[in-house]
C-alpha cells in the first residue's frame, strides 16, 4: 500500500527548514514527490541562537520561537502539499514527521546528578496539526536519551535502509551545521545492530559564523573564501586540542560544545590573521576531524556518500578527498537523493517507524539500552 509522509528538518545551521512529501512502497526506499525549503528570517535566526545559552525570560521567548517555527513548518506544508494539488488521486498525507530546533543537547547529563540527561528541540506540534490537518509526529530524540542513548544521530537506520550496498561496506557524512558520520556494513551480511554512527563535531557552524562575521554572507558559497585562503597550521592544531575529537563513540554533541565562544577562545591568540586564512582552517578542521573519525572503518569500503548542506562546499567536498584517498567521495545526488532533502527524508521515515510502532534508533549508534519507539504522535 502506498503512503504519503511529510519530513521536516531544520538543523544546527540555523539556516531554515528543509521538507520533503515521500511516498513509501511498502518497505521499498522512499520516493521524494516533492521538496522546499523555507529560510529563517535574520531576526528568527538570531533568536534562536541566542536561546542555545541561558537568557532573560528565556522559557517565554522559548515558547513563542516554538510557535513561530511551528508556523514555519506550516508554510512548508503548505507548499508541499499545493505542490502536488494537481494530484487528485494521490493518498491523504498519513503524518508529518517534525524535528524541531534544538537548543540544548546534554545526554550525558551532569555526572552524579540521577536523571540528568536531556535534549530540546523547540517546537509546537499541538499547533502544527491545528495549522496543518494533519498528525504530527515530534520529540523524536528523548526516548532515546530517556533510555540512556545520546539521542543522535538518529539518521544513520535510515542511511541503512537507503544507502547500504550488498557488495561493500558504504560511509555517510552528513555536514550539517554538525557533522554526523553513519558506518554501514555489507546489505544482508550484517545485523543492522553493526551499524555505527556518531558526531564527528563541526560541520558548518564555525565555518558559517566566521564568514558572516566577516562578509556578511551566512556561509562560503562552494568554500570559494577558503580556497583562497591558507592553512594556518597553528591555528589548526589549537582547534583540535579538544577532547570531543578523541572521545570513543557512542557521543554526540552540538552548540553547546561548539559555540561562537568557543571560537572566540580558540582564535585569541590569532588576532592578527587573516580572516581568509582563518576560513581556509576552519574548512581543514572540519575536513580532518571528518576523515580522521573514518580511518577506523576504510576496509570494508570504497564509498563515502556526503549529505547536508556542506556537500556544496567544493573546496571541502575536494580536502576530504585527500582526508580519503582510497574512498571515491560523492554527493548524494549520484546516489539519488539530493543533499538537503536526506535529513528531511530521515524524519518523514523515522514518523513512518513511529505510525508502525517500530524502533527508531539504533542501539549500536545511540548507546540506549534497546530499541525504542521514538517521538510523540500529536494527531490533527
Ligand atoms: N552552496 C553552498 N556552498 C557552501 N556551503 C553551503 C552551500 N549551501 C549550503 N551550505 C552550507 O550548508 C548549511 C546548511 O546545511 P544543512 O541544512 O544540511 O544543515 P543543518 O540545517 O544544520 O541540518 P542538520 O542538522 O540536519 O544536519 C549552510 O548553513 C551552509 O553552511
Ligand atoms: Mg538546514
Amino acid at each position: 500500500m502506498q503512503e504519503r509522509y511529510i519530513g521536516l528538518m531544520s538543523g544546527t545551521s540555523l539556516d531554515g527548514v528543509d521538507g520533503v512529501l515521500v511516498t513509501f512502497e511498502g518497505d521499498q526506499p522512499v520516493h521524494v514527490i516533492t521538496s522546499a525549503t523555507e529560510a529563517f528570517t535574520p531576526l528568527f535566526k538570531a533568536e534562536l541562537l541566542a536561546l542555545n545559552t541561558p537568557g532573560h525570560h528565556e522559557i517565554h521567548r522559548a515558547a513563542l520561537a516554538a510557535n513561530q517555527l511551528a508556523a514555519v513548518y506550516a508554510q512548508v506544508v503548505h507548499t508541499l502539499v499545493s505542490n502536488t494539488a494537481h494530484d487528485a488521486f494521490a493518498p491523504k498525507v498519513t503524518a508529518i514527521g517534525a524535528h524541531g530546533q534544538t537548543v540544548r543537547h546534554q545526554p550525558k547529563g551532569t555526572a552524579d546528578v540521577p536523571h540528568s540527561c536531556y535534549t530540546v528541540q523547540l517546537n509546537n506540534p499541538s499547533l502544527l496539526a491545528e495549522l496543518t490537518g494533519i498528525d504530527v509526529v515530534a520529540d523524536f530524540r528523548s526516548r532515546d536519551v530517556a533510555a540512556g542513548g545520546q539521542g543522535a544521530p538518529l539518521v544513520p537506520a535510515f542511511h541503512q535502509h537507503l544507502f547500504s550496498r550488498p557488495e561493500s561496506g558504504v560511509l555517510v557524512l552528513n555536514l550539517g551545521g554538525i557533522a554526523n558520520l553513519s558506518v554501514l556494513p555489507r546489505r544482508n551480511l550484517a545485523a543492522a545492530s553493526t551499524v555505527l554512527g556518531f558526531d564527528c563535531g563541526p560541520g558548518n557552524v564555525l565555518m558559517d559564523a566566521w564568514c558572516l562575521q566577516h562578509t556578511g554572507q551566512t556561509y562560503d558559497a562552494g568554500g570559494a573564501w577558503a580556497h583562497s585562503g591558507q592553512l594556518l597550521p597553528e591555528l589548526l592544531a589549537r582547534l583540535m586540542d579538544e577532547p570531543y575529537f578523541s572521545e570513543p563513540i557512542p557521543k554526540s554533541t552540538g552548540r553547546d560544545l561548539f559555540s561562537l565562544s568557543w571560537l572566540a577562545h580558540k582564535l585569541a591568540p590569532f588576532g592578527n590573521a587573516a580572516p581568509a586564512d582563518v576560513q581556509h582552517t576552519l574548512t581543514e578542521l572540519t575536513a580532518r576531524t571528518c576523515t580522521e573519525s573514518m580511518k577506523p572503518y576504510l576496509s570494508d569500503t570504497q564509498t563515502l556518500i556526503v549529505c547536508g548542506g556542506g556537500a556544496f562546499n567544493q573546496h571541502l567536498m575536494a580536502r576530504l578527498q585527500v582526508g580519503v584517498p582510497s574512498l571515491a567521495v560523492s554527493a548524494s545526488d549520484a546516489h539519488g537523493l539530493p543533499p538537503l532533502q536526506v535529513e528531511a527524508t530521515a524524519f518523514a521515515w523515522l514518523a513512518r517507524q513511529s505510525l508502525h510502532r517500530r524502533p527508531g534508533n539504533l542501539a549500536s549508534v545511540t548507546g540506549a539500552a534497546g530499541p525504542r519507539l521514538l517521538g510523540g504522535i500529536f494527531p490533527a
